[in-house]
């Protein structure tokens, strides 16, 4: 019996966070891997991360390199390789820089682990997700992106702040792209099964969900840096689903193929997540409202889409 192997490429804050959670669940042996002008830093990381694992109580092994070949056989892989975007950098700039990056690691996936797991994360991810893909040649269950559990994740814990109960009780999703057009369906958003909507005055809700959008911005101003940890665990809940094969429901960027309307285009909808990967896309009820700001929201998705197709897939 082997354990699971999982590589994470880009081993700076969220590939290292995702690392701490993965191994303090022990979840599986952890390859981290970054460019070689960062190999000794993976290797750091690596090494104080395996240093924990007697206090953790587990037995995983965590390898830091700059070399694909240490990925080998892995069952899962995460890429949060590329760039934050710098001042001055443009849109398009970015976009064409992190989807150069997640092409060239996503070819050198295929090559070492071609019956892998792909879970994107390096943003605009929506369509860094779509690169994968296309590169991979990869099946659509096996290449996926991770938004939605970070993004319910800040409004679970913003709605428990709030009503002063546990974050364990409040469950909820996301729909769309990741970003400021994400659409939080407080119609779908529970605690202990009772609508929030029953709990909370429209304000506070329509306050807390504002904050939900913007929740990714309000960290960079107050770091100077983009989140780190909560990704890093949104990336593992998503990963232990495949790898204990749990059939969670969760908010994944899944290709969509007719699914809300919408074809050719990678998005953040609510699926089942289990052994097989991202296994099925659940489609529920929208109001015209919803239907709306759904729409908006892909607009801005396929717009980046098609530059990526245009610029990079070409
Ligand atoms: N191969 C492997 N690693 C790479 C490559 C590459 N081709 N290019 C860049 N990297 C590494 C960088 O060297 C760095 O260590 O990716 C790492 C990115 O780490 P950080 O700069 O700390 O960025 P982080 O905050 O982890 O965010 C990573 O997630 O949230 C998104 O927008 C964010 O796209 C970004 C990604």
């Amino acid at each position: 019996v082997r354990r699971p192997k999982i590589s994470v490429i880009g081993a700076g804050f969220t590939g290292a966070s995702t690392a701490v959670f993965a191994a303090a669940k022990g979840l599986g042996d952890i390859v981290l891997l970054d460019i070689p002008q960062r190999e000794n830093y993976a290797k750091g990381v690596a090494l104080d991360l395996v240093e924990s694992t007697p206090i953790l109580n587990t037995d995983v092994t965590i390898t830091g390199t700059a070399d694909y070949a240490d990925t080998a056989g892995s069952d899962l892989v995460i890429i949060t390789a590329g760039v934050p975007r710098k001042p001055g950098m443009s849109r398009e700039d970015l976009i064409s820089t992190n989807a150069g990056i997640v092409k060239s690691v996503t070819e050198q996936v295929v090559k070492y682990s071609p019956n892998a797991f792909i879970i994107v994360l390096t943003n605009p991810v929506d369509s860094m997700t779509y690169v994968a893909y296309r590169v991979s040649g990869f099946p659509k269950n096996r290449v996926f992106g991770q938004s939605g559990v970070l993004d319910t994740a800040r409004y679970r814990t913003f709605l428990a702040h709030e009503l002063r109960v546990s974050v364990s009780d409040i469950t909820a999703f996301v729909l769309g792209g990741h970003g400021d057009d994400m659409v939080p369906l407080v119609r779908y958003t529970y605690a202990g099964g009772i609508p929030v909507a029953k709990l909370l005055p429209k304000e506070t809700i329509d306050r807390i969900v504002e904050r939900t959008r913007k929740g990714g911005g309000e960290i960079v101003n107050l770091m100077g840096t983009s989140a780190g940890y909560a990704p890093g665990a949104s990336l593992v809940e998503m990963a232990e689903a495949v790898l204990k094969n749990r059939r969670r429901i969760l908010p994944a960027i899944a290709y969509l193929d007719g699914e809300y309307g919408y074809r050719d285009i990678y998005m953040g909808v609510p699926t089942i997540i289990g052994g097989d990967g991202l296994e099925s896309v659940i489609e529920v009820d929208l109001t015209p409202e919803e239907k709306a700001a759904l729409d908006k929201s892909a607009e801005g998705v396929a717009r980046t889409i098609a530059f990526v197709k245009e610029n990079v897939l070409k």
